[in-house]
């Protein structure tokens, strides 16, 4: 583990990335490109540069659910705040916390010395947060950990008062079903009784709609897509030429979830120097790179009390395009 703290200091970052079990980019470089329908996950999409062009995906007219997301913390953040009583808030995923801010300013009006821990695989994301947020919430502690929420989550620091996970963008539809009932089980188990999960999940709606957020006009997601191929050739020494992939993304109706894949233009073999290893692509082969499911209320409910979660609140934007649930142990 690298720490960085100083005695007074209101900030704390530590990073894991290096630890844990669990697999790694070339771990899963060498199962997932090996396999006759190749598939990454998508958490290596986000190096610097996939972080900045998932915030200007945030941006994009096509992209509605940070919009929507944020119109329903716009509305019931303070109730939110105050249902929970949260005095420490655990964000997965917080990427630019950009939402996150609305619940932290609910959060700082009440005057309670709260701490906020977020977590990220990015770490100049984490580093960055910590500094801004210090800066505009005085008294507020941050302690940030950058890390593989699917690996570390028990490297998170213990509890230090009422507790509020937050797990927003709908990042919970990017696991597919069997491992998101696992891996909300292990959120399950950083709760207490008097502790709160609050997450956000994207809706079901009109094929069409949920098409075009994940295939904007400007090409924004497709670089982001082809993203994963710049870190591939950084971090493992391969080299695929992007300008060979196609961004293709299509709804899959009977899962309910977006399939975002790189088709491949041309028959070719690329090399992975640090594996050592060649991957050959068909022309027109695809490689699947995320899916991002689609929920109902009662898909939600169901996942979440498999998982030892009892659903308390679900809130939703005036279009009814996003949710944010809230919810506690079923045994708490
Ligand atoms: N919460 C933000 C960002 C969502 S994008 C929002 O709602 O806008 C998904 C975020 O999760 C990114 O910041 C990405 O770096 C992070 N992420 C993805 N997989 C992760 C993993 N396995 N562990 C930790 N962070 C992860
Ligand atoms: C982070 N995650 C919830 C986003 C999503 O919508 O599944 C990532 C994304 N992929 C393409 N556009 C945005």
């Amino acid at each position: 583990m690298d720490s960085t703290a100083s005695p007074d200091a209101p900030i704390r970052i530590e990073s894991f990335l290096g630890e844990g079990k669990g697999r790694s980019l070339a771990e899963d470089v060498r199962e997932g490109l090996t396999r006759s329908f190749k598939e990454l996950p998508p958490k290596h999409f986000y190096d610097t540069r996939g972080a900045e062009l998932f915030e200007r995906i945030c941006e994009l007219p096509e992209y509605y659910p940070t919009r929507a997301e944020r119109a329903i913390l716009d509305e019931f953040a303070g109730e939110l705040v105050a249902i929970t009583g949260a005095e420490e808030v655990v964000e997965l995923g917080a990427g630019a916390a950009t939402k996150t801010r609305v619940l932290l300013d609910a959060l700082h009006a009440t005057g309670v010395p709260a701490r906020y821990v977020p977590m990220d695989v990015t770490e100049s994301m984490v580093r960055e947060l910590a500094t801004e947020l210090t800066e505009t919430y005085p008294g507020m502690q941050v302690h940030g950990v950058i890390g593989d929420f699917e690996r570390h989550l028990e490297y998170l620091p213990p509890s230090e008062g009422k507790r509020l996970v937050v797990f927003l963008g709908g990042t919970i539809g990017n696991f597919a079903p069997a491992p998101r009932r696992e891996f909300l089980g292990k959120i399950a188990g950083l709760l207490q009784s008097g502790d709160h999960l609050l997450m956000g999940v994207d809706l079901v709606k009109d094929p069409e709609v949920l098409r075009a957020a994940y295939d904007d006009a400007q090409g924004v997601t497709a670089e982001f897509n082809r993203n994963l191929l710049h870190v591939l050739n950084r971090e493992l020494d391969a080299d695929f030429d992007p300008s060979d992939f196609d961004h293709v993304a299509v709804f899959d109706a009977e899962q309910e979830w977006i399939e975002m894949r790189l088709r491949s233009r041309r028959a070719h073999t690329v090399t992975v120097g640090a594996l050592g290893m060649g991957v050959h692509f068909g022309a027109g082969e695809e490689m699947r790179t995320e899916i991002s499911a689609k929920f109902t209320q009662a898909r939600v409910t169901a996942d979440l009390a498999a998982s030892g979660l009892d659903l308390v609140r679900w809130l939703t934007d005036p279009e009814d395009r996003f949710a944010l649930t809230l919810s506690r142990r079923s045994d708490a």
